[in-house]
């Protein structure tokens, strides 16, 4: 049952609003600029909204009282952090009064130079569009430059405390987003090309991910890949209108010698990939990437948008880095 509504000649009870305001139901951001020394400033901060596609815009609230008020407040650029459901400790670190709380957080500048975790669920990378003095807060409208995404799951926050987002990736997510699934096929330190139809390469893909274990490419029959053995690589966007690339790690079952393959799907050694007749810059890039990284048994998983990205390695100890040696 609803509590009664407040008179309003009643002054509103900043506690009770407090608690009222907590019940909307967040995720949990830390939002991050430099401050006029040029050292890394942040705070965790929930108050985040999008706010506009064309031009792209999101909101976040900054209290007057925090100790980094004066960096937001004068600030050309920040970025907005979204934490996923395993960073409730860095959450408390970004809302204590620590004296540096970057100095275990890793972070990257990526494209207007405000610091960008290396390690999050999704980040946005802004310019400050406009400052609008709000009561004991200012609102941060900021215009998004990058960003990026990944599929883990969100951290929540509610009535004061975390909570967890129960089914957080419906099982349709990915494809629905309109990427394109990429695989990177790789068998006998061989790696799988497509025709690009356009007398070019590019990397095999479907419109579905992989269901149990098997990878059907268009127009040929299903190849067998190693379910433990495939994990998403590099998620990035090209600045030519094509929807964005999931680009995913897998390897063979079977042994390419001796396997038919339609017309059209090629191996090519990977120390002779066709670089020259990759027309996207993005794989060509990432290729050359995933070359070096096969040397090293050190795969990263590459997060992007046409602006910029990063990069986090993942060990072979790593539960999905369980390669089996070449
Ligand atoms: C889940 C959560 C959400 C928060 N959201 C905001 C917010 O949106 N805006 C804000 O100014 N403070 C927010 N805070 C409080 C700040 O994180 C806190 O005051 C922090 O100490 C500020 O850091 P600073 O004083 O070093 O700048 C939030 C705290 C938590 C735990």
């Amino acid at each position: 049952m609803l509590a009664p509504a407040i008179p309003q000649s009643t002054p509103v009870d900043p506690i009770a609003l407090r608690r009222a305001f907590g019940t909307f139901l967040t995720g949990v951001t830390v939002i991050t600029t430099h401050d006029v020394e040029g050292r890394p400033r942040g705070m965790t901060a929930n108050s985040f909204s999008s706010v506009s596609l064309d031009p792209p815009l999101l909101l976040v609230c900054v209290g007057k009282g925090a100790a980094s008020f004066e960096a937001f407040n004068s600030t050309d650029s920040f970025a907005v952090n979204l934490l996923d459901a395993g960073q409730t400790e860095l959450s408390n670190l970004f809302a204590s009064k620590a004296a540096d709380k970057f100095a275990s957080v890793s972070h990257d500048r990526i494209h207007t130079g405000a610091p960008v975790l290396t390690e999050c669920m999704t980040w946005f990378d802004c310019t400050v569009y406009n400052r609008i003095d709000a009561g004991d807060h200012i609102i941060l409208l900021g215009e998004v430059q990058a960003f990026g995404t990944s599929p883990s799951a969100p951290l929540g926050f509610c009535r004061g405390r975390y909570a967890a987002v129960k089914d957080p990736l419906p099982p349709d997510w990915l494809a629905s987003s309109g990427m394109i699934n990429g695989y990177l096929i790789e068998a006998d330190g061989d790696l799988l090309l497509a025709a690009n139809g356009k007398g070019g390469w590019t990397l095999p893909s479907t419109p579905r991910r992989i269901v149990d274990g098997r990878l059907a490419l268009a127009g040929a029959e299903s190849l067998t890949l190693l379910p433990d053995d495939t994990f998403l690589y590099s998620v990035f966007d090209v600045s030519d209108g094509d929807p964005g690339y999931l680009i995913y790690r897998a390897r063979l079952a079977q042994e390419a010698k001796g396997l038919t393959l339609p017309p059209g799907l090629r191996f090519f050694s990977m120390e002779d990939l066709p670089y020259g007749e990759i027309p996207v810059r993005e794989i060509r890039t990432m290729l050359k990437r995933y070359v070096r990284e096969s040397a090293s048994r050190r795969f990263g998983i590459f997060v992007a948008s046409g602006d910029g990205g990063r990069l986090a390695m993942v060990d072979e100890a790593q539960p999905w880095a369980q390669v089996p040696q070449l």
